[in-house]
């Protein structure tokens, strides 16, 4: 397998082809079919529920062998499910760290039968219980208030002395929900491709950031795979981190060509910008 390249097929076929070559990943960041009925193109998103837990039950066992010893999974999901695959994750001896969210206001609802959907969960498993990447410092977010900047705050050391809070010139630690927008209206017209699930760069980037290894120079350099790669957000963000100088290879699987060549495009003009 060649890295950073998307692959046109069925990840139920290739990734066991990974496994077979030995192949490991520092971070598997996807985001599969929901099961919700979407148009990619196939069927894929329109299972049955006992088809689409038991396809996701291999496809996690399988990318639980493909983890490096501190790798971890983040998988997206949604609110129906996300509790059957939470489970799975338990069963095949993945180690819980955290249930994330994904959180934005501007979604869209027709109904007014039930709330508006405003978070989408994703998890977070690693293969160990005792070693695992989360670079907090790399994804601080800034202060609530302006005032956490201006008013000490005091505290008990372990001696128990009297001690000054000093808030983080870089901002906040970020908490588990992550707020981004959706790629809804004209602002993200440039961004926006006509797949329908595609998700921010921001958030992504965010994820890549928080959860890919480092180099000795603070740089990111790890292997990343995204099995269900869409129109090729994970890839576009490995590139563009790259080209700031950072080293993190990565394989993309899509089984419709259509969203191969909209990731191929995009992955273009990262490369070769004008
Ligand atoms: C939720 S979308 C991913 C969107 C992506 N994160 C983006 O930003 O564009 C899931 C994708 O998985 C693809 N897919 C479904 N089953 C697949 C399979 N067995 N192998 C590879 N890709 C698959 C679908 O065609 C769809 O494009």
């Amino acid at each position: 397998m060649q890295w950073n390249k998307v692959y046109h097929g069925d990840c139920d076929k290739i990734l066991p082809q990974l496994e077979n070559e030995g192949i490991v990943f520092d971070l598997i960041l996807t985001d599969p079919p929901y099961n919700l009925n979407k148009d990619f193109g196939n069927a894929t998103d329109q299972l049955s529920l006992e088809e689409f837990l038991s396809t996701t039950r291999v496809r996690l066992s399988i990318c639980r062998n493909l983890l490096s010893n501190n790798g971890s999974i983040i998988w997206f999901g949604i609110h129906h499910y996300i509790g059957y695959i939470q489970v799975m994750m338990y069963e095949l001896g993945l180690y819980y760290r955290r249930m994330n969210i994904w959180h934005y206001e501007n979604g869209f609802s027709r109904s007014k039968k039930s709330p508006a959907t405003q978070y989408e969960p994703f998890l977070w498993f690693s293969k160990s219980n005792a070693h695992w990447v989360y670079n907090a410092d790399d994804v601080r977010v800034p202060y609530k208030s302006s005032s956490r900047l201006k008013t000490p705050v005091y505290y008990s050391g372990k001696d128990g002395a009297r001690k000054a809070w000093q808030p983080n010139p870089n901002g906040s630690l970020r908490g588990d929900i992550w707020s981004f927008p959706t790629l809804a209206g004209k602002r993200f017209a440039k961004e926006k491709t006509d797949h329908p699930t595609q998700k921010p760069e921001a958030l992504i980037t965010e994820l890549i950031k928080a959860y890919c290894p480092k180099n000795a120079e603070g740089k990111y350099e790890g292997t990343i795979l995204d099995p269900f790669h869409g129109s090729g957000t994970l890839g576009v963000c490995c590139e563009k981190l790259n080209r700031q100088g950072h080293n993190i290879k990565w394989i993309g699987i899509e089984l419709e060509e259509k969203w191969c060549n909209i990731a191929n495009q995009r992955l273009s003009s990262v490369l070769n910008p004008d």
